[in-house]
């Protein structure tokens, strides 16, 4: 814990006053000589009812001093902490040392459930770049709540129903070529799916041709299933490439069309509940009362839409996996859909309607303006992916030939460069994408902080293990500069539960970087071999625990860490 909360702990234990009230409080005295921290005790005057100096004075007698603090006074209202930096960083750096890569885990949620429901792409639609956000956001926030003790249940729900795979059928019965969809996977579905919408144009007899296709595949017709089937398979053998490269993995594939059989009950409980209402023909489930427009449940036809899909989603979720919360990482263009999807469920009287969050993030566009499936304008996610591994290794190449396992390495420097630009600006904020800046690896970038990773492994190599018999010489950390490192590595498990809470895999993003500048400052300023061995071995300490915390903390956003680079 930070040093900072620890003291505010004690004064609220001291004081009855509430640990955030504190936090506020606390100021920083601008002079040193009088102490780290400074407490005013005006605001306690109306509970105890006693002048503030009075109050200082009674706490200071009161407060339990934890370890690190060498001294507590009173002056005036003020009550004033002297923190022993060497005792603090010998604390923290001891704990890191014991539990490795694995400090900042806890049991949080030992016992609950959480289901994530992220990336969830299309079937025979590219892995676009938009694709991107949804995918990592998710596959971190997994890992996050896997290391806070939380069983998680990673589901993709597939986009596999609609009228889109009458398309295809119809597209790829005129001009479709087994083999080459075979080879070519999604991008081959996607150039006959592109030709059916532009041939649909001047020949408007294609659309009803694919709502037939799409009818037989829903009465079950043979031919129609296979082709369905095998739409899905090639979309998911072509897909498995990305998710293999980005290190992301899924526990569940139930989507849209897993819910075919599951939503007559969820639609007879809502008409049970009389909450089904006709419209134009429709079946919606009314939201005047929340200011929302209606839920649409069943279309004039009769066939269900992606809210009931979902609706029985939920419903399927809550029973098989009794999740203490369901996440739903998905852009903020669906903001209404979920807004109404959670509404309808807390209607129909379930309270765990508020387990569920919609975990949306912002547009994706690219610098050169606005994807279009229909029309082929898509960016897709492998080429970007390729494209920055080669540039890796073309670096590699030129700085360090010899290097071994150039393949390796220049896969997680590559995929992570990608992968922590997409997750370094907060999830809400629209992204532009931009080839160059995604493959600038200079400053705030996963190679940066990568590289002080394998920089403070080829120290410890280079110490060779000579000064683990060697006492630390903790005093090192009262310089600003080491303290810096050490306050932060401390900040660490409070910034994972933080991040939890806000389902915000950016934050462990800037906290990786600024640990890593903040180890490169010391490193540059200071020696962290030198002829004090004593002094060395305790700088030395301190190295392991950055690295270690870095690799955690990349691990937790689902980059790698190379051993070399
Ligand atoms: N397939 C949808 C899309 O690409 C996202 C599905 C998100 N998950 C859900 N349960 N609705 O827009």
């Amino acid at each position: 814990m930070n040093y900072r909360n620890i003291i505010c702990e004690a004064i609220s234990k001291a004081s009855g006053l509430a640990e955030n009230e504190i936090e506020a409080l606390m100021e920083t005295p601008p002079d040193k000589s009088l102490g780290d921290f400074a407490f005013p005790c005006f605001k306690l005057a109306k509970t105890f009812r006693k002048a503030p100096a009075m109050i200082a004075g009674e706490l200071i007698d009161k407060i339990e001093k934890p370890g690190f603090v060498s001294q507590i006074n009173a002056v005036g209202a003020y009550i004033n902490f002297f923190v022993d930096r060497s005792v603090f960083a010998k604390d923290i750096i001891e704990k890191i040392m014991e539990e490795g890569t694995d400090y900042g885990r806890s049991d949080r949620g030992r016992g609950k459930t959480i289901v994530l429901d992220y990336s969830s792409i299309n079937i025979a639609k590219p892995f676009h770049i938009g694709h991107l956000l949804t995918t990592v956001i998710g596959n971190s926030l997994y890992r996050i709540f896997s290391f806070l003790g939380y069983t998680c249940v990673g589901v993709n729900h597939l986009g596999d129903w609609g009228t889109q795979f009458g398309k295809l059928i119809s597209a790829y019965k005129r001009w479709g070529n087994r083999e080459l969809i075979e080879e070519g996977g999604i991008k081959e579905l996607l150039n006959i799916y592109v030709r059916f919408h532009k041939e649909a144009e001047t020949h408007p007899e294609l659309e009803d041709e694919a709502r037939a296709y799409f009818k037989a595949i829903e009465d079950g017709d043979e031919e129609a299933l296979a082709l369905f089937h095998w739409f899905k398979d090639v979309t998911l053998k072509d897909i498995s490439k990305i998710y293999d490269l980005l290190g992301v993995k899924f526990d569940s594939y139930a989507g849209e069309s897993f819910y075919n059989d599951k939503m007559q009950p969820v639609i007879d409980e809502l008409r049970e509940k009389g909450l089904l209402e006709e419209s134009d023909g429709a079946m919606v489930v009314n939201l005047d009362d929340e200011g929302l427009p209606p839920c649409l449940i069943l279309k004039r036809d009769g066939t269900t839409l992606y809210a009931t899909r979902d609706l029985a989603a939920a419903f399927y979720r809550k029973k098989t996996y009794d999740f203490d919360k369901c996440l739903y990482v998905v852009a903020y263009q669906q903001n209404l859909h979920f807004k109404q999807l959670f509404t309808v469920i807390k209607k129909m009287g379930y309270d765990w309607a508020d387990d569920m969050v919609h975990v949306n993030f912002g547009m994706v566009s690219m610098a050169d303006g606005a994807m279009s499936t229909r029309e082929g304008r898509v960016v897709f996610l492998e080429e970007v992916l390729q494209k920055a591994i080669e540039k890796t290794r073309s670096i590699i190449e030129e700085k360090n030939p010899g290097m071994e396992d150039k393949d390796t390495v220049s896969r997680q420097i590559g995929v992570g460069a990608v992968i922590f630009s997409a997750l370094y600006a907060g999830r809400i904020k629209d992204m532009v994408f931009d080839y160059d800046r995604v493959l600038n690896f200079d400053g705030e970038t996963a190679p940066y902080v990568q590289y002080c990773h394998t920089r403070c492994r080829s120290l410890l190599q280079r110490a060779e293990g000579r000064y683990d018999a060697v006492a630390p010489d903790w005093s090192v950390f009262t310089e600003d500069e080491a303290f810096d490192v050490v306050s932060r590595l401390s900040d660490f498990p409070e910034l994972i539960e933080k991040a939890s809470l806000r389902y915000e895999p950016s934050l462990i993003t800037h906290y990786v970087t600024e640990l890593a500048q903040a180890f490169n400052k010391y490193y540059y300023d200071f020696r962290i071999i030198d002829d004090d061995m004593n002094k060395t071995a305790a700088r030395l300490k301190m190295t392991l625990a950055v690295a270690d915390t870095i690799k955690t903390g990349l691990w937790l956003l689902g980059i790698e860490t190379p051993t070399k680079m």
